[in-house]
């Protein structure tokens, strides 16, 4: 990109943020606050957010608190969650965390973790799905962990909506569900783009797009892997793994919140994905345009969102909608 390409960009950056500041009053104000009302006090509304140990889902734990949120911290690292958890509690008066070890990559800890919810809290309010990994940096293109970031980024998201789903409570203003992907996984993404047309097709048409259809796509580039037969022309080319795993994410979250819908009044749950942007955190090696706290902000908004202004099954970022 040349001098004027690059001033172009970041005075579009600049606007963008403005933007986004002039709109992070409009949620929040009292009479708006659904999450509130749902309990009296000191019941309060519960937030699951998985991976929140570190990164992204540390702060979108901390601004829930700070919303007034009940929050379960979900993370692999005891210590580094409990630790995590203690920090929050301290940082506010108000803010109730608790900490809770849970593998998305393991059906064992995801069975415990959802005994355990359903024995404490009953159910829960909110699920932030946040944990992931990329095992890629800069120009690097690896496949050689396909399949642990598979397993993690969309099986694991894919089993904690299922382990989740009967617990989320009915209310008036309805479950809510957060994906954390990437604009990585988009199907026509600037850097990235899906090559197969049929497929391209069936993953953007919503009377094709299908469970089976998602699975297959992800086992049919874990199959080519493994015999060393994938090509960038068909899968995205930057970091494929990890952004084949958020395509899934993606596609997963458009299906899964059309059936959702179908739920009669008092029980529908509205389920988002949103790409945080390029974040500084052990992910990027530190090396992103934004701290943790902006790029957790568009999570946390979706999350609060009132129902009359919850918009369902889509892909967003800087709390704008883009296209999939
Ligand atoms: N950073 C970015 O620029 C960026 C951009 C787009 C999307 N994202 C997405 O944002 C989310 C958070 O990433 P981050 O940047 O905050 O990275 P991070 O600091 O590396 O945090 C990732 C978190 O996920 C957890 N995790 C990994 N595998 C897990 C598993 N099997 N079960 C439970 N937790 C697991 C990690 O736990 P451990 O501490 O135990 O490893 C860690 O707490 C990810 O979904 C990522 O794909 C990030």
């Amino acid at each position: 990109m040349g001098k004027k390409g690059k001033a172009a960009a970041r005075e579009r950056r600049e606007q963008r943020r403005a933007e986004v500041t002039l709109l992070r009053a409009v949620p929040y104000e009292p009479h708006q606050r659904w999450w509130d009302l749902l309990a009296p006090a000191p019941a309060r509304a519960v937030a699951v957010v998985t991976g929140a140990s570190r990164g992204i889902g540390r702060e979108i734990a901390r601004q829930l608190a700070l919303h007034g949120l009940h929050v379960v911290l979900a993370s692999r690292d005891a210590a580094r969650g409990r630790d995590a958890a203690v920090k929050l509690m301290e940082e506010a008066a108000c803010a109730s965390v608790e900490w809770r070890p849970l593998d998305v990559a393991d059906a064992a800890s995801l069975e415990a973790f959802g005994a355990w919810t359903a024995r404490t809290h009953g159910g829960i309010h909110v699920l932030v799905n946040n944990a992931g990994v990329n095992f890629n940096r800069g120009a690097d293109n690896s496949v050689e962990f396909a399949e642990q970031v598979i397993e993690t980024n969309y099986f694991g998201t894919k089993r904690m909506i299922e382990a989740m789903l009967p617990l989320l409570k009915p209310s008036p203003y309805g479950g809510r569900i957060v994906n954390v992907s990437s604009r990585l996984g988009r199907v026509n993404g600037r850097r990235n783009r899906i090559g197969d047309a049929s497929l391209k097709e069936q993953l953007l048409t919503d009377d094709r797009l299908s469970e089976e259809l998602i699975d297959g796509m992800v086992m049919k580039f874990l199959e080519q892997v493994k015999q060393d037969s994938w090509s960038p022309d068909d899968w995205p080319q930057m970091y494929t793994d990890y952004s084949v795993s958020k395509l899934a994410v993606n596609a997963y979250t458009r299906l899964m919140a059309r059936r959702l819908l179908d739920r009669p009044e008092g029980q529908k749950i509205y389920m988002n994905c949103f790409c945080p942007g390029w974040v500084k955190t052990a992910m990027t090696g530190w090396e992103g345009n934004i701290s943790a706290e902006e790029g957790a902000d568009t999570g946390v908004w979706l999350a609060l969102l009132p129902q009359e202004q919850a918009t369902i099954g889509k892909f967003f970022a800087e709390r704008r909608e883009i296209s999939f």
